[in-house]
C-alpha cells in the first residue's frame, strides 16, 4: 500500500523565525527582545554608575543564550541555585558560575567538584555558598577526591552565607560566620571568597522606604561580620547579594561588591506592584504569555492559558492593555483556562479568537513550565519572531 503523507501535527518552533507575531500559536511564552535589551542596558548603566559588579541570577531565565547575552553586556558571571543549573550553564559555554545556595548531598557534591575541576581547567571559575561546618567538610572531601582523580590542584570559591533577616539559609551574622570562615581555611581545595548576604523577603516589600530600612539593618550585619573575620587576618574580598527589589540599597551601601538581581530582565507583575525607588532603573515588562480567547459569554470570556502556562504563586497574571483597549481582569480558570472579565465597571468582553498578552505574576517558575521562549522584535502587535531561546535548565532541579 502507498504510504500516505499526513500534515505535521505541530510546527517546530524554529519554523516561526522570520514570521509575524500573529502566527505564534497559543499559549506561548514570548520575550519582547527590544524591551529586554533596554532592561539589560539600564542594568549595565546602573552597575557602571555605582562601580559594582553584577552577576544576574540565571535561576530565572534558565537559558545559556540569555546568560551569554548578559555577559556580553558586562555582567561578571551568572548565579544559579542548583548544581544541575550550573551544569546546564557550563554546557552552554558559561564559565564563571556561582551556586548561590547550599549543596550538601554527597552525590551532588561529587558533580559540583567535577564541574569546578572542568571550569578550572578551562580558565573558568565555580563558586558556592555554605552555611555549616559539615557542609564545608563534605565539599572539601568531594574536591579532594576530584583532585586525586584528575591529579589537579583545582579549587572552588566558597562564600559563607549569613542570614540577614530572610529566615531561610545562612548562619547568624557575627561569630557563627567566623567559625565557617576558619573552617574553609583548613582545606586546600577551598578558597574563602567572602560573604553572601541576600534578603529574599525584602524584595517584595511594597514600600521603597521600608525596603531601604530592612537593607540598612542587613548592611550593619555585614559590616560587623566582616570586621570579625578580617580581624583574624582573613580578607573578605567580596560581599554578594541583592535582588531586583532592593538592588539600589545594596549598590549604595558601599559594602556589597556584587548584585545578584535576575528578575529585572523580564520584570513580572509582582515586581511591578512594588513602589518604585526613585534610584531604581525603569525596568519594563519583557516576558509575556500569548493567549487566545476560545469562548465568549455575556459577562466573561475564556482564554487558553491557565496555570500550566504561568505560575500563580505570586498572584495571577495581569492582562496587557494596549492603547485605548478596555482593561480586562484575569481570574483563575484552572490548568488550561483563564477567565477574563471587564475590569473597573467596563462592559466589553473580548471577541472570540482575539489574541491577548498576559504578564506573569512570577517569571522564574513561569519560565520553568516551558521548553523554549519565543523572542520577538518590533513589538507585540506588528513584530516578527527573531529567535527561539531554549530553556536549557528547565526542570534542572537537583
Ligand atoms: C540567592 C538569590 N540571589 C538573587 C536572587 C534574584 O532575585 P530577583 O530575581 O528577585 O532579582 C534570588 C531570587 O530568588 C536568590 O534566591
Amino acid at each position: 500500500m502507498q504510504p500516505t503523507t499526513s500534515p505535521p501535527v505541530s510546527e517546530s518552533p524554529a519554523q516561526l523565525v522570520g514570521r509575524g507575531v500573529g502566527e505564534i500559536d497559543t499559549p506561548a511564552l514570548v520575550i519582547d527582545l527590544d524591551a529586554m535589551k533596554r532592561n539589560i542596558a539600564r542594568m549595565a548603566e546602573f552597575a557602571n554608575k555605582h562601580d559594582i559588579r553584577w552577576r544576574p541570577h540565571a535561576k530565572m531565565h534558565k537559558s545559556a543564550e540569555l546568560a551569554r547575552m548578559l555577559l556580553e553586556a558586562g555582567a561578571h558571571g551568572v548565579c544559579v541555585q542548583k548544581a544541575a543549573e550550573a551544569e546546564a550553564m557550563a554546557a552552554g559555554g558559561v564559565r564563571d558560575i556561582y551556586i548561590s545556595n547550599e549543596v550538601v548531598a554527597l552525590r551532588k557534591l561529587a558533580r559540583v567538584a567535577q564541574l569546578a575541576h572542568r571550569l578550572d581547567a578551562d580558565k573558568g571559575r565555580l563558586a558556592i555558598a555554605v552555611d555549616s561546618v559539615e557542609g564545608i567538610r563534605r565539599l572539601a572531601q568531594a574536591m579532594q577526591d576530584t583532585r586525586a582523580q584528575h591529579k589537579s590542584e583545582a579549587t572552588i570559591d566558597v562564600f559563607v552565607e549569613i542570614d540577614v533577616g530572610q529566615g531561610r539559609c545562612g548562619v547568624e551574622p557575627g561569630p557563627a560566620a567566623l567559625v565557617l570562615a576558619r573552617e574553609i581555611k583548613e582545606h586546600p581545595a577551598l578558597r574563602f571568597a567572602g560573604l553572601q548576604a541576600y534578603h529574599g523577603r525584602a524584595q517584595h516589600v511594597r514600600s521603597a522606604k521600608e525596603r531601604r530600612e530592612i537593607i540598612s539593618v542587613a548592611v550593619q550585619d555585614v559590616i560587623h561580620t566582616r570586621q570579625l573575620i578580617e580581624a583574624e587576618g582573613m580578607p573578605v574580598e567580596l560581599v554578594t547579594g541583592a535582588g531586583t527589589g532592593t538592588m539600589v540599597c545594596e549598590a549604595a551601601s558601599g559594602v556589597y561588591g556584587e548584585l545578584q538581581a535576575g528578575s529585572f530582565l523580564f520584570m513580572d507583575a509582582d515586581y511591578a506592584a512594588n513602589e518604585r525607588d526613585p534610584a531604581q532603573p525603569q525596568f519594563e515588562h519583557a516576558l509575556f504569555v500569548k493567549t487566545q480567547v476560545m469562548s465568549v459569554h455575556a459577562d466573561h470570556a475564556v482564554c487558553d492559558a491557565g496555570h500550566k502556562s504561568h505560575a500563580i504563586d505570586s498572584g495571577l497574571p495581569k492582562v496587557l492593555t494596549v492603547g485605548t483597549e478596555s482593561e480586562l481582569e484575569y481570574l483563575n480558570g484552572g490548568d488550561e483556562h483563564g477567565i477574563l472579565k471587564p475590569a473597573r465597571g467596563g462592559t466589553r468582553v473580548p471577541a472570540l479568537g482575539r489574541a491577548l498578552w498576559l504578564i506573569p505574576g512570577h517569571c522564574d517558575p513561569t519560565v520553568n513550565l516551558h521548553d523554549h521562549m519565543i523572542g520577538v522584535i518590533g513589538g507585540l502587535r506588528d513584530g516578527i519572531v527573531e529567535k527561539i531561546i531554549r530553556v536549557d535548565a528547565r526542570g534542572a532541579g537537583t
